[in-house]
């Protein structure tokens, strides 16, 4: 058996979960399901980052204690998670004891590529980022996403030598034993490789305080993304456990906004620590709302609960799993929303499982011996990754099950007491409904689930309610 170690970012919980977080657990989540029902061993990490000053600044805004702050948001995000139909295996709060401690170990492993100099330049908090004099100047002084100036920074600060590792990172990338996903983005990355001076990896304490310390050196407050990107490992138990059964993960799920530091600063940890790289970084797109990136001062966040509360989850991963492309931005509105579950899901989906089992259970046809496998070309999609084209290929098959039962009517033939051809030919529809369904069980859990059940049984019996409640 193989084993497969699948990781999702973990948020910044300064604030509650939006509908672009679900990105990362969804295809996660997708690619897990696959991978277990081609009977593979599977582990999905996820959790909560915690520290960094952005955190900090929020609780201090909401004169809440920073660590009652992040144990409310943490938990918001874990059930967030569970709604969204989604499991892992592990999950990790950096602000956990465990983590924190291995996160010391794993400074000390690098400390022949760190050392101590003086960092004059910029910092945008909302990124928790070091500015280049060249981004700095490129952007007006003025943050993009945040719209907030970049912060002046003079302070001693450890530096992780980058340099070291980036030739070999170059050719992990070029070579592809480190995929990146998708193919155009490498090139950026290539560039930012090329241009990527070493990182600050701390701050001093007097300027933030809300993080790990850096071993033997009580002044200072590690990176906030050291400390973040290192729970990949640290939740399997590294440096105290050996975790060469789970690492190299298989695919590691991030946006293209972060893509950047699994691209560069994390490689040059793992290198550093003398880990293998992950095999794959998957980086989608962003989810805009209207056209617009999300944010509460314009006022347009879209709340995924209440998304899930009305529609469903299935309806909320069809639209984020086939409606999104895997790899580029998308717009959610509630008018897109509503019309495809209508359209789609309802009308392709749900009324063809409905049409079908009605005929089976009034002509006491059942499904009979098929053989159900998943086709080739829905498998070489996954295995690349292309979630929405491996459910749109699924979708496919739905919409060709419909034509195929207007085509060849089995009610003509129930009429013309035709019972041999009509059991043969309701047969032949279920056995392909039942591929499609079987392609469908990683993206829609709960409503293939019960397809199985109206079908798999010794007397079909439409099930009672939709497929796709609406509340
Ligand atoms: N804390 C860091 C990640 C550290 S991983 C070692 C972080 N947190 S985040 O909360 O800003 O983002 C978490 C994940 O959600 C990232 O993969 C990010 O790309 C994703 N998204 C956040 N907003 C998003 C959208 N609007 N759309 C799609 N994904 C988005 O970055």
């Amino acid at each position: 058996m193989i084993n497969r170690y699948l990781t999702t970012a973990i948020p910044y919980v300064n604030g509650v979960p939006h509908i672009g977080h679900a990105m990362d657990y969804c295809l996660a989540d997708v690619c897990a399901r696959y991978y277990k029902l081609l009977g593979d061993n599977v582990r999905v990490q996820a959790g909560t980052d915690e520290h960094g000053g952005k955190i900090f600044q929020k609780a201090r805004e909401l004169n809440i204690p920073v660590q009652e702050y992040v144990d409310s948001n943490a938990k918001k995000f874990q059930d967030f998670i569970a709604k969204l139909n989604v499991s892992y295996t592990d999950f990790v709060r950096t602000s956990d004891p465990d983590h924190e401690k291995r996160v010391q170990e794993i400074w000390k492993k690098l400390s022949s590529h760190i050392y101590l100099e003086k960092y004059e330049g910029w910092y945008c908090t909302g990124c928790e980022r070091f500015i280049t004099q060249k981004e700095y100047d490129e952007n007006g002084g003025v943050c993009p996403d945040h719209q907030k100036p970049y912060e002046k920074l003079e302070e001693e600060n450890y530096y992780f030598r980058i340099s070291d590792f980036k030739d070999k990172i170059r050719e992990a990338i070029e070579s592809g034993e480190m995929l990146i996903l998708p193919d155009f983005r490498k090139k950026e990355i290539m560039k930012l490789l090329d241009e990527s001076p070493d990182v600050s990896v701390s701050r001093p304490k007097s300027q933030l305080k809300w993080g790990i310390t850096v071993p033997d050196d009580e002044s200072q407050t590690m990176y906030v993304w050291l400390d973040a990107l290192s729970n990949y490992i640290t939740v399997l138990g590294y440096p105290d456990n050996d975790i060469s059964d789970w690492w190299p993960a298989t695919a590691q799920f991030v946006g293209k906004d972060i893509l950047r530091f699994h691209a560069i600063i994390w490689p040059a940890m793992l290198l550093g620590l003398g880990l293998p790289l992950p095999k794959t970084i998957v980086s989608h797109g962003m989810v805009l709302a209207n056209g617009q990136k999300m944010s509460k001062s314009i006022g347009n966040v879209v709340d995924p609960l209440e998304v899930i509360e009305c529609y469903g989850v299935d309806a909320f991963r069809y639209f984020f799993l086939r409606k999104v492309d895997t790899f580029a931005d998308a717009d959610f509105t509630w008018e897109k929303f509503e019309e495809s579950y209508n359209n789609e899901l309802a009308n392709d989906f749900g009324n063809l499982v409905q049409r079908l089992s009605t005929m089976m259970s009034k002509n006491h046809v059942a499904l009979g011996d098929v053989s159900i496998e998943l086709p080739e070309e829905y498998k070489a999609l996954m295995d690349k990754f292309e979630f929405s084209m491996a459910f749109d290929y699924a979708w496919s098959l739905v919409q060709d099950i419909n034509k195929r039962i207007d085509d060849e009517k089995p009610w003509a033939l129930a009429k013309a007491g035709e019972g041999e051809k009509l059991e043969e030919c309701l047969q032949n529809l279920a056995g392909s409904l039942m591929i499609a369904n079987l392609m469908l069980e990683p993206f829609l859990p709960n409503a293939t689930a019960k397809v199985k059940e109206v079908f798999e049984a010794e007397q079909v019996a439409p099930p009672v309610q939709p497929l796709f409640p609406k509340h």
